[in-house]
């Protein structure tokens, strides 16, 4: 794995209030729910420390944030820092620029979504690599079945980012936004100005539109080798945890263990690894802990 750390800010955002999910997220979060072997919320933690990122913002609902602070404390076990604020009342993505201003403070910053999860070849080092463009926003898109139900980026025949639009009737293209921005310091001013959509949201491929309008904007298209999936509805939540069983019994590998790639990173010691290990080891989690620190060549 490469080592990468860097200044950039992360903003996870797991407020919403996962009406696609009742009953299931009556009394729980969506993004505390399972996914196979651990809560949602370590995957989009994991893409945010593979981009080298050690200072976190979680974004939850005022009910929920006790829940969220039970599970992740201040994230010190694995190497790195979780800030925590509310977002009172759903009112769309780009809202978390501002909620986030003071945590943000003028550095570049990354926005995950926390039910998107992604995970393929190459990933960290396409991360890393947006991580080091200082200007401008880097978004990612992936081909899909169904682009209305998303942000729909649409590409002219030499591969020049015409437009961008959030959840079309007729979309232009199969190319969905995923739920994983990289934005440069003007990120904060972009967010304040813009206006709400038809459905009352802040949409934020209105601030990626600022972007793509001043020729700021750059569009990786993730390869059929990588594999984004969200967790918004029971099917889908039940796919995603599927993929990570199937991938995870055949290889002996996790996707997204949060103590593993802080130790990969070099942000944590063996012996730190192991003291966590040992209290999980009925799981089995923690038997895979001891594995990750005593693989002589890994992966
Ligand atoms: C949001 C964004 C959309 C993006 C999607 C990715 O939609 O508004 O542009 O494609 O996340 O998951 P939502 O899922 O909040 O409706």
């Amino acid at each position: 794995m490469n080592k990468h750390t860097t200044t950039r800010k992360g903003v996870i955002l797991a407020g919403g209030s996962g009406t696609r999910l009742y009953p299931l997220t009556q009394a729980v979060s969506k993004q505390l729910m399972p996914v196979y072997d651990k809560p949602m919320i370590y995957y989009p933690i994991s893409t945010l420390m593979l981009a080298g990122i050690r200072e976190i913002l979680i974004i939850t609902t005022p009910a929920e944030q006790p829940r969220f602070k039970e599970l992740l404390g201040d994230g010190h076990q694995w190497g790195i820092h979780f800030e925590y604020t509310v977002q009172e009342e759903p009112k769309g993505l780009a809202q978390a620029f501002t909620i986030g201003a003071d945590f943000i403070d003028g550095h570049e910053c990354a926005m995950i979504l926390g039910d998107n999860l992604f995970y393929g070849f190459n990933f960290a080092r396409m991360l890393q690599s947006a991580d080091k463009r200082k200007d401008g926003a880097t978004v990612f898109c992936y081909h899909v079945k169904n682009p209305s139900a998303y942000g729909v980026v649409e590409f002219d025949d030499s591969g020049k980012v015409i437009t961008i639009e959030e959840k079309p009737e007729n979309p232009n293209s199969p190319y969905a936004v995923t739920g994983l921005y990289f934005f440069d310091k003007k990120v904060a001013m972009f967010a304040r100005d813009v206006a709400p959509s038809a459905r009352g949201e802040l949409e934020i491929t209105s601030v990626i539109d600022c972007y793509l309008q001043r020729g700021e904007l750059y569009v990786e298209k993730l390869s059929r080798g990588t594999c984004w999936l969200d967790t918004g509805t029971h099917n889908s939540l039940l796919d995603a945890a599927s993929f990570i069983q199937t991938v995870e019994e055949r290889t002996g590998l996790k996707i997204a263990c949060p103590e593993e790639v802080a130790y990969r990173m070099g942000w944590v010691s063996a012996e730190h690894i192991m003291e966590i290990a040992i209290p999980l080891r009925k799981s089995g989690y923690g038997e895979y802990l001891i594995q990750v620190v005593n693989e002589v060549h890994p992966l």
